[in-house]
């Protein structure tokens, strides 16, 4: 929701999420193998999820047969490292069973990250949208998971707090800047993904993220189209019409979700059919004013 957020460690969080960070900040081991999807909600998550699952995961399962991601939403399989209910010491238990490499989501902004996960150089791989599709993304989900706080709101106030940075994990400027920042000192830890880039050519993409994990496809593998068949099995088309995405719920977050609710339009420049005159002046100026000088910038259109 976009209120009742707290600011800690200088990013708007949910109370319930601050307990659980202290306690994964505790209790939770990185192992060097693990990687780490992370993201500004409603950035591209699923969607790199099933794709870095997909390319860990190459040499174990064929991408046209019996793939877990035909019958898994991407969030049962590269489980969140944070959620806000359940037995979290359960839960800890349960990720340290899973088979390594263990890929893992995450929204929590760079400098709040487990530990050991900074100290080991897991690998990280951040995903990025341009904001005004993020914020339209953003308000269609919330508007469906009908989270009291936000329904509440209209969408110009929504649009107001988007724009004051007040939304869980925000200001989503000091998120995309953590993780980019990063990207640039430490280009062998954290790779920083377009969702725009990936929409324009996904197989290169598919490489890239291969290369950077140490996995590599072989010259065989790529003439046997293994790089096309994993971006046709986490493409938008190929994902939304899976039973499992269609029919299928799962318990994350702030409650049980719909996993239709994670695929709607996938598409680049949607905001031209949300955004007043007013709205697209107040965001362009916002990105000018906190990202100038960053080297970060977004492709608005398709
Ligand atoms: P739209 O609401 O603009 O359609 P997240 O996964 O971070 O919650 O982001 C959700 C956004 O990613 C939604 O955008 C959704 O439609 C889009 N999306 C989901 N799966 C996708 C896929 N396989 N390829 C491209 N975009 C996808």
């Amino acid at each position: 929701s976009f209120s009742h957020v707290y600011l800690f460690e200088q990013f708007w969080c949910p109370s319930s999420l601050i307990r659980e960070r202290n306690i994964f900040q505790k209790h939770f081991h990185a192992k060097q193998s693990d990687v780490l999807v992370a993201s500004f909600p409603k950035s591209g998550t699923t969607w790199l999820k099933a794709l870095t699952f997909a390319i860990v995961n190459h040499k174990k399962f064929s991408s046209t047969e019996n793939h877990p991601l035909l019958t898994s939403n991407p969030h049962q399989l590269v489980p969140p490292l944070y959620t806000f209910r359940g037995n979290i010491h359960d839960q800890i238990l349960q990720l340290s069973n899973m088979a390594e490499p263990r890929v893992f989501g995450t929204h929590i902004p760079f400098p709040s990250l487990p530990k050991s996960v900074i100290e080991l150089n897991c690998r990280i791989i951040y995903i990025c949208r341009n904001p005004f599709d993020t914020f339209v993304s953003a308000w269609a989900f919330f508007n469906k998971i009908k989270v009291e706080s936000l329904s509440t709101l209209t969408k110009e106030e929504a649009f107001e707090m988007f724009c004051n940075g007040v939304i869980e994990f925000g200001p989503w400027w000091s998120h995309m800047l953590g993780y980019w920042k990063e990207s640039v000192a430490r280009p062998n830890t954290v790779l920083f993904l377009k969702y725009e880039d990936l929409k324009e050519d996904v197989d290169f993409h598919v490489k890239k993220v291969a290369d950077f994990l140490g996995c590599s496809f072989t010259q065989e593998e790529e003439s046997d189209g293994v790089v096309e068949s994993i971006a046709k099995l986490c493409s938008f088309e190929g994902m939304k019409d899976l039973e499992v995405n269609k029919s299928g719920t799962i318990n994350f977050e702030i409650k049980r979700f719909e996993n239709k609710l994670f695929f709607r339009k996938a598409e680049i420049g949607d905001w031209v059919n949300h955004f007043s005159p007013s709205m697209v002046e107040k965001l362009s100026k916002i990105i000018e004013e906190k990202l100038s000088g960053s080297g970060l910038s977004f492709k608005m259109h398709s």
